[in-house]
């Protein structure tokens, strides 16, 4: 598709902001202030999506309450990545009759990943009469006209044509307050990893442009945002769509030049894509923390093949060894799938040895599920889930005890950190992250909230380090 087609013009956005004043002037001519409850489930993307959805929700006029009893529309903003995420959801659903009950009037709204499924319309439109308005990822930013169709109908309104997906600028925003920030860069995977339901749900890749990324985060760090995350499903292959040799580590660069306090991350990293310039780069750039979610999945090069994953453990390990060389403390983190269609024991042991050779210091692991539509979930699948299950569990002592001795080195040691939030933990109140993104939980005033300190470690756990300001 053509670039023009894929940014979505200017009229188009203003028509949609029409829709939002109608929207407002309809609850204000009753004398009503409606209150939105939102869920968002799944991955930092779709953490940002939803901070759009509650901007425009805001720009309606509707204020918010984590009470779906208490609220004139209830949003659940899905993800669909493996079966458990599904069946939250559904779950969800099957309490929301009730509260319906009780207030006839309240709107429900079923977006993100999993309102994207044929499968899953199909199931909302016959089983759960309930919920008014299915829109998938593409269709996020026409919210406001779709909503407006449900408010004037009174009928369902499913939007989930199989697009292509455009790209929205300057959609308004609720984000959290603090420290932290979401800035997608980019949308959609072309990857087709084949246990992965993600190219299905979100289209194809398109970048945004590089002035507009780096106008928002220029505004968010003069706002005093200090923690800036990256977001695209594979980083590594910005800008390919935008022709114009201005890829990945152009832009890091050109965000570096920003000037602040301030650290910028980014995720995730495909390790076919992912670069010896790009570390040379993360290297250079001072805002850039020293941190890298770079997902391996598998650590056996015929698993790999099958997941279409496009490299191979050597490959994947001679990145590594090149990101250490230039960024010697480097934290690095990881995604893996065990139980893959046809994978042995061997070759889950092969994963659970590359985790042992390369020592992550965190690891998301996750048991292999099917997600129809596929091209895995046609695979065989003879391994019985205790097997698969054992796997896990191996998998997960050897990465335990790993990130426990990774944290003890810390003990004695004078870190910086940025204190984010309160943990609810009495004896250490604050939470705070190093660069590297491991949490630190801190003896401390909560005024200290949004600044950098230096604190000294004085213990840890496999999860946690425990400090105090120095
Ligand atoms: N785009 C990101 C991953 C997004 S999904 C990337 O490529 O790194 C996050 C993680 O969920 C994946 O890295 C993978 O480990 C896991 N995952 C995806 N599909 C899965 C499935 N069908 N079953 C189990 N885990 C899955
Ligand atoms: Fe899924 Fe692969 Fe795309 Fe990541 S890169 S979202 S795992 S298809
Ligand atoms: Fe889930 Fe969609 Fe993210 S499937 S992991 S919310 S891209």
């Amino acid at each position: 598709m053509k670039r023009e087609e894929i940014i979505i013009p200017q009229a188009d956005l203003d028509r949609q902001r029409d829709f939002q004043e109608r929207i407002r002037a309809l609850f204000s001519a009753r004398g009503l202030s409606p209150r939105a409850c939102v869920e968002t489930f799944g991955c930092q993307q779709n953490v940002a999506d939803g901070q759009r959805i509650m901007g425009m929700l805001e720009a309606m006029g509707f204020t918010f309450t984590q009470e779906p009893g208490e609220a004139d529309l209830v949003l659940l903003n899905t993800c669909a990545i493996r079966e458990h995420a599904e069946q939250r959801v559904f779950g969800n659903l099957g309490l929301l009759t009730h509260t319906k009950k009780e207030r006839p009037d309240q709107v429900l709204v079923l977006c993100g990943c999993m309102a994207q499924e044929e499968r899953v319309a199909k199931r909302v439109r016959e089983s759960y009469r309930h919920v008014d308005l299915v829109f998938g990822p593409q269709a996020l930013w026409r919210f406001p006209e779709l909503l407006w169709q449900v408010y004037e109908t009174r009928k369902r309104v499913f939007s989930i044509e199989d697009e292509h997906g455009g790209i929205a600028e300057g959609l308004p925003v609720v984000r959290e307050r603090g420290v932290k920030a979401w800035v997608s860069i980019m949308y959609g995977c072309n990857n087709f990893c084949s246990y992965c339901i993600v190219p299905y749900v979100r289209g194809r890749e398109r970048s945004r442009e590089p002035a507009a990324v780096l106008t928002e985060v220029r505004q968010l760090v003069d706002e005093g945002y200090k923690d800036i995350t990256l977001l695209g499903q594979n980083v590594n292959s910005y800008g390919n769509d935008l022709d114009r040799g201005y890829h990945f580590p152009e832009l890091l660069e050109d965000i570096d030049q920003i000037p602040g306090d301030y650290w910028i991350r980014f995720m995730s990293s495909h390790p076919k894509d992912a670069s010896p310039r790009l570390f040379d780069v993360m290297a250079k750039c001072s805002h850039v923390a020293k941190q890298l979610h770079l997902p391996f999945q598998s650590g056996n090069n015929r698993v790999l093949e099958e997941m279409n994953r496009r490299y191979t453990r050597e490959s994947y390990l001679e990145l590594i060894r090149y990101a250490k060389s230039v960024m010697p403390g480097l934290v690095l983190t990881s995604d893996v799938i065990i139980g893959f269609p046809g994978e042995t024991e061997a070759e889950a042991m092969d994963t659970v040895s590359l985790v042992e050779e390369v020592g992550f210091d965190a690891l998301f692991t996750f048991i292999y599920s099917p997600r129809p539509g596929t091209r895995a979930a046609s695979m065989p699948d003879p391994v019985p889930r205790e097997e698969k299950q054992r796997w896990f569990d191996k998998l997960l002592e050897v990465q335990n005890r790993r990130s426990a001795a990774i944290h003890a080195g810390y003990a004695g040691r004078t870190v910086r950190v940025l204190v984010d939030g309160e943990s609810g933990d009495g004896d250490y109140p604050l939470s705070s992250r190093t660069e590297g993104n491991r949490l630190v939980r801190l003896k401390g005033d909560p005024a200290l909230i949004g600044r950098f300190l230096e604190v000294r470690i004085t213990g840890s756990n496999t999860w946690a380090l425990y400090g105090e300001p120095v």
